[in-house]
């Protein structure tokens, strides 16, 4: 089986709903409540500099409007992306991948960089995440796992950088989900939690892979994925894990 050195419990988003998700802040906050990983989405900028968020639209997360991957990045940079979560965290930027990488390396803490391409950039982001993400963290002892519910992001991701593990997002089972894993040398999959069941989860460890689920913000869905045997619990909660979980 693959060799695993993520730890269990990953911050989705970075501390939940606590602090504005995706900033540098709700990454602290994590970690201030004890996670060492986290889930973070990237796009890309107009210019090509991959930055942090999840919508393709700027509406809901920053004082910004429309589509957020065709703003240059000197524009995007500008925006506040915490006033809309509370006035505690006006003024928060977008961050950059690299502001990220940085804090991680710094504070030995590790990332799973979600590829979240602006509809139509599949390829493209794919490709620049996984080339930007190799240069962030060249040398480092644990590289981020990267993943994506875009098979082709996925494809250029392991074109561009082939070091890097990814992994397999899926909110469900479709036709053909473990073979296509494979044929993308995936290391894991990252499935919606409710999916997963033993024979579901055999079938994964036998074809050597790991299981991850998201976003599980429930104690009995969390226990009865422990129960499983799960490799990683994406949560959203900053009171659901044990530390020696
Ligand atoms: O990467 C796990 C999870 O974040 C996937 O869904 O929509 O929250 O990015 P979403
Ligand atoms: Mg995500």
């Amino acid at each position: 089986m693959t060799p695993w050195p993520y730890p269990r419990w990953i911050a989705h988003r970075g501390a939940g709903r606590l602090a504005p998700e995706n900033t540098l802040a709700a990454f602290r906050l994590g970690a201030q409540h004890g996670y060492r990983m986290f889930e973070c989405d990237a796009k890309l900028s107009r210019d090509g500099v991959a930055f942090l968020m999840h919508d393709a639209t700027l509406e809901r997360t920053t004082s910004g409007r429309g589509i957020g991957g065709e703003q240059d990045w000197h524009a995007l940079s500008q925006l506040d992306a915490g006033s809309w979560h509370s006035r505690r965290w006006a003024g928060e930027p977008l961050p950059p991948l690299a502001a990220l990488a940085r804090w991680c390396r710094a504070n030995g803490h590790l990332l799973n960089i979600e590829i979240k391409p602006t509809p139509g950039t599949e390829r493209v982001t794919g490709e620049a995440v996984a080339r930007q993400a190799a240069q962030l963290w060249a040398g480092a002892a644990v590289p981020p796992l990267l993943s994506s519910f875009k098979p082709e992001a996925l494809a250029a991701a392991r074109a561009a950088a082939p070091q890097l593990p990814r992994a397999l997002l899926l909110d469900r089972l479709r036709e053909g989900w473990l073979e296509e894993a494979l044929r993308l040398d995936c290391v894991a999959i990252v499935c919606n939690h409710a999916l997963w069941d033993a024979a579901t989860v055999a079938r994964v460890r036998q074809a050597g892979l790991r299981q991850l689920s998201y976003t599980v913000n429930d104690e009995w869905a969390a226990q009865r994925l422990i129960d499983l045997g799960t490799d990683g619990i994406i949560t959203d909660r900053v009171d659901l894990f044990s530390p020696v979980g």
